[in-house]
């Protein structure tokens, strides 16, 4: 049963108890209802992903109830600060090198070195925000491939059954999503359109780059960053053996002889595997070539529910090079 809560102090504080347990809130901020969920947490994000029916493991946008507790994540510079006096509270996501004291988690991140941030402007969402004390990773609050939603029936319709609660403040002024903007290269790259406008942030920052002239139309995040965050070692799929020299990401009963090994779920449950998917990434390249392995033999996953994001994600990592484009959801050339 999805709850509906209304924005008051009371619905306000059950739906802060809940994210704080780790359950998923929809909740409406100026642009569109995000799904939110506590962003430091691997198991609560990759319910996000299960609940939408995410094909792939995108990186997530992190909502803070002001510029403090946001800069507290990255390694932030004049310009972001400068934005953000301008145009935050607002429809401005700013991307920024991950902070020594970051605590979003890798899953959120998908395991990038930089960190999507937005501070929302709706009054319900950054009381909110401020009643959790947590960052919250929230996407859109609609099924993977479907329409965002703007207001709370909406998410509704989409959702319902699959999420704990949904904080209804009312119809989103905006309608569309947050601008994405690339503060962690030398020029400001402009990775999504939305709610602030181009000639607004060249007021500020002078010359803006569009991801398009990077690559294809689509955003340089999550495709082409794919040979940033692909482990070092290679990576082997649908492993039916290890070798001698091989580290092992097993799923359900590990394949035997094995002397390096990260279980993403031993009784083969497809949320807490993709909960523990890329910090096991990262522990098996830095441990395996700590101890000389030449590479990963990765195990298959079942092909349905997370199980095409995490298979995504490997082959990503078997492959990360030439860069892969495309939409959020072209699963079918994700899979091949
Ligand atoms: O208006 C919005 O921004 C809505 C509301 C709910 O706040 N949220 C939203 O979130 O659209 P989401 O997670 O669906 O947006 C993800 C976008 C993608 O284009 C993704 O590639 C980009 O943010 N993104 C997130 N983290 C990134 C990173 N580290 N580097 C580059 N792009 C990133
Ligand atoms: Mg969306």
């Amino acid at each position: 049963m999805t709850r509906i809560l209304k924005p008051t102090p009371d619905g306000i504080a059950q739906a802060a108890d809940l994210l704080r347990d780790g359950k998923l809130v929809a909740f409406g901020t100026e642009t569109v209802y995000g799904l939110g969920a506590n962003a430091t947490s691997d198991t609560a994000v990759a319910r996000i992903f299960a609940a939408k029916n995410r094909p792939r493991f995108n990186p997530l946008i992190n909502h803070f109830p002001d510029a403090e507790a946001a800069f507290a994540q990255v390694e932030v510079n004049d310009l972001a600060r400068r934005l953000a006096d301008r145009f935050w509270p607002g429809p401005l996501t700013l991307v920024l090198p991950r902070g020594p004291n970051a605590t979003i988690c890798d899953l959120a991140a998908a395991g990038l070195p930089t960190l999507a941030l937005r501070v929302p402007r709706g009054e319900t969402a950054r009381a909110l925000l401020s009643a959790v004390g947590l960052p919250i990773a929230a996407p859109s609050a609609n099924p993977s491939g479907r329409v965002s939603p703007s207001d709370a029936y909406h998410v509704l319709r989409g959702l319902e059954g699959r999420i704990e609660a949904i904080l209804d403040s009312g119809p989103c002024s905006v309608g569309v999503e947050s601008t994405v903007l690339d503060l962690s290269r030398p020029t400001p790259v402009l990775l999504r359109p939305g709610g602030i406008t181009l000639e607004q942030l060249s007021d500020i920052c002078g010359t803006v780059r569009h991801a398009d002239d990077y690559a294809s139309k689509r955003p340089i995040a999550p495709g082409l960053m794919a040979s940033h965050y692909a482990p070092s070692l290679p990576v082997r799929l649908n492993a039916e053996h290890v070798g001698p020299d091989e580290a092992l990401l097993a799923f359900g009963p590990p394949l035997p002889g094995s002397k390096l090994t990260w279980n993403l779920s031993e009784h083969g449950d497809l949320e807490e595997a993709a909960a523990r998917l890329f910090s096991g990434l990262r522990f098996l390249d830095s441990e395996g070539e700590r101890r000389g392995l030449s590479g990963i033999a990765a195990m298959t996953v079942p092909r349905h529910g997370l199980g095409l994001a995490i298979l995504d994600r490997l082959r990503r990592a078997a492959a990360p090079r030439p860069p892969v484009s495309g939409d959020d959801d072209d699963l079918a050339d994700a899979l091949g």
